[in-house]
């Protein structure tokens, strides 16, 4: 029953690129990642790469090199709509070995940059190393009720533990573990929402399951297909709600039950997505998201009138590429909340980086790493580190006029420590025993969405120390 799946994605840069990758692109081909995660219905999607460096700070101007790859997969709906990743494999220098691995060690200058625009005076929480922490999560498949199946790692047959013991330490500060107790205590009344993709899907799980442990959790509300959900902890009074809004503005999203796109996604640059604007002068506390959803082809509008779009060729509009797009969206996003009057708290969290290693998730890539790697082991793939410049640029504008305006706006910046952590991946076990025998699906990897339990439970650590601390 599983139907074919191609999606045609299309990757294009436009600018802050380096030309020096345009050569080894050819070679290389292309990341283009499309992951799913469900496995209720099978769809077709094409998907198509396409990648044009330039690079316009040497004033060099190499010729754009375009290349399509369809490239064909099976796949599921509930991911088709959850977490499409294009995935640049994108060599960092013409003269390095076409490897994609992320030991590459090669293009750490803008991200770094980028990280330290962020630091504090007191402590940056985002820079550090993961240590041991013996005694292991504090929930487990057992003992949570609130696991997906396809983060359910230990239920799902993942055979090593080792990525279950340890814990988050910023350079140069202690932070203590998530403190469940004190944290509903400080919680009484309030309303909490995650909003944004699959990622903030997979944290909310995360943030459940260790709140669990010490209280009781009713769900009181689900929309049919699960996207929208809302907790309540009696003995508080303290709700916790997930709002499905990948893109952050308004988008109409054309896709069959199957999951099968019938046009382009149509992207208004300007309008914010009603789900959340509807419910955010309400809310207490917010952790905002996006990222990745931006790579998909869409047709961009803003003021009614069409702009142009990213990759869709049977249209004829012009190609203003992703960056474009997910720059003016999010400034749409921070404008509308440094205005607001917002009294409550509100999180931008980052978007978090995968780490396929040795192919894509349709050509077979995996995440075979067992344990986290040290600060500067890692540099984040090109792809990642442009939209990471742009979420922090945009960030960087929106915090000075949120803080001139009384507005609680902060950052959660989780993909440093993140990229730390190839090992915290489902891999193959997002589903269920995959190398059992009598399975003979073909396996693809998720390196993309989070074990859980797993390396996102630190984030809830985070969260509380800027709570207490921050
Ligand atoms: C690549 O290597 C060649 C010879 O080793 C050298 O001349 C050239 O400058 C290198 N190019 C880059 C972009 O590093
Ligand atoms: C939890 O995972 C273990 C393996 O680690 C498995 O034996 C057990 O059946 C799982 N329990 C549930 C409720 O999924
Ligand atoms: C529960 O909290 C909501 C806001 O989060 C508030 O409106 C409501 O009055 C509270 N209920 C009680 C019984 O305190
Ligand atoms: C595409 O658009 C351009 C500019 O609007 C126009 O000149 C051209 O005729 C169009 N091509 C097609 C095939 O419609």
């Amino acid at each position: 029953m599983v139907k074919e799946m191609k999606s045609w994605w299309c990757y294009n840069k436009h600018s802050n690129l380096v030309v020096k990758f345009a050569i080894l692109i050819l070679l290389m081909g292309f990341g283009c990642r499309f992951l799913f995660f469900g496995s209720n219905w099978f769809a077709s999607v094409t998907v198509d790469v396409e990648d044009t460096s330039s690079n316009q700070k040497s004033e060099l101007q190499n010729p754009p090199v375009s290349v399509s790859t369809p490239v064909t997969v099976s796949a599921s709906l509930d991911d088709a709509l959850d977490a499409p990743v294009i995935e640049d494999q994108l060599p960092q220098n013409q003269n390095e070995t076409i490897s994609g691995s992320p030991d590459d060690a090669s293009d750490g200058d803008h991200s770094q940059e980028l990280v330290s625009m962020t630091a504090s005076v007191k402590c940056d929480l985002s820079m550090g190393d993961w240590i041991p922490n013996p005694s292991g999560p504090v929930y487990t498949n057992q003992t949570c009720y609130f696991l997906e199946d396809h983060q359910n790692c230990m239920r799902n047959g993942r055979p090593d533990t080792d990525y279950l013991y340890w814990r988050w330490s910023p350079r140069d500060c202690e932070l203590p573990l998530f403190d469940a107790p004190r944290f509903l205590e400080m919680m009484k009344n309030k309303l909490w929402a995650f909003i944004g993709d699959s990622i903030s899907r997979n944290h909310v799980q995360s943030f459940l399951c260790i709140l669990s442990q010490v209280e009781e959790i009713v769900e009181i509300y689900h929309d049919k297909d699960y996207k929208n959900r809302r907790w309540q902890f009696p003995s508080n009074n303290f709700t916790v709600s997930i709002t499905w809004s990948p893109f952050l503005v308004k988008a109409d999203i054309f896709e069959d039950i199957d999951g099968v796109s019938t046009s382009e996604i149509e992207l208004h640059l300007d309008k914010l997505d009603s789900k959340w604007t509807d419910l955010f002068m309400g809310l207490d506390y917010i952790i905002f998201s996006t990222g990745k959803w931006f790579l998909k082809t869409a047709v961009y509008h803003e003021k009614d009138k069409i702009l142009g779009c990213h990759y869709c060729p049977k249209r004829n509009l012009t190609e203003l590429g992703f960056e474009f797009a997910y720059r003016r969206a999010l400034r749409s996003v921070f404008n509308f909340i440094v205005k607001s009057k917002h009294k409550g708290m509100i999180f931008y969290r980052t978007f978090t980086p995968d780490h396929f290693e040795n192919g894509e998730w349709f050509s077979g890539g995996t995440c075979p790493k067992t344990a986290p790697l040290k600060e500067g082991e890692i540099e984040m793939k090109q792809l990642n580190s442009v939209l990471r410049a742009i979420e922090l640029e945009e960030y960087e504008k929106a915090a000075k006029k949120a803080s001139e305006n009384g507005v609680h706006l902060k950052l959660l910046d989780v993909a440093p420590l993140s990229l730390l952590r190839p090992d915290g991946h489902p891999g193959a076990y997002r589903h269920f025993h995959p190398f059992a025998k009598e399975n003979k699906a073909k396996v693809i990897y998720d390196c993309l969405h989070w074990c859980l339990p797993g390396p996102i439970d630190a984030w809830n650590d985070v969260i509380m120390e800027m709570l207490v601390n921050g």
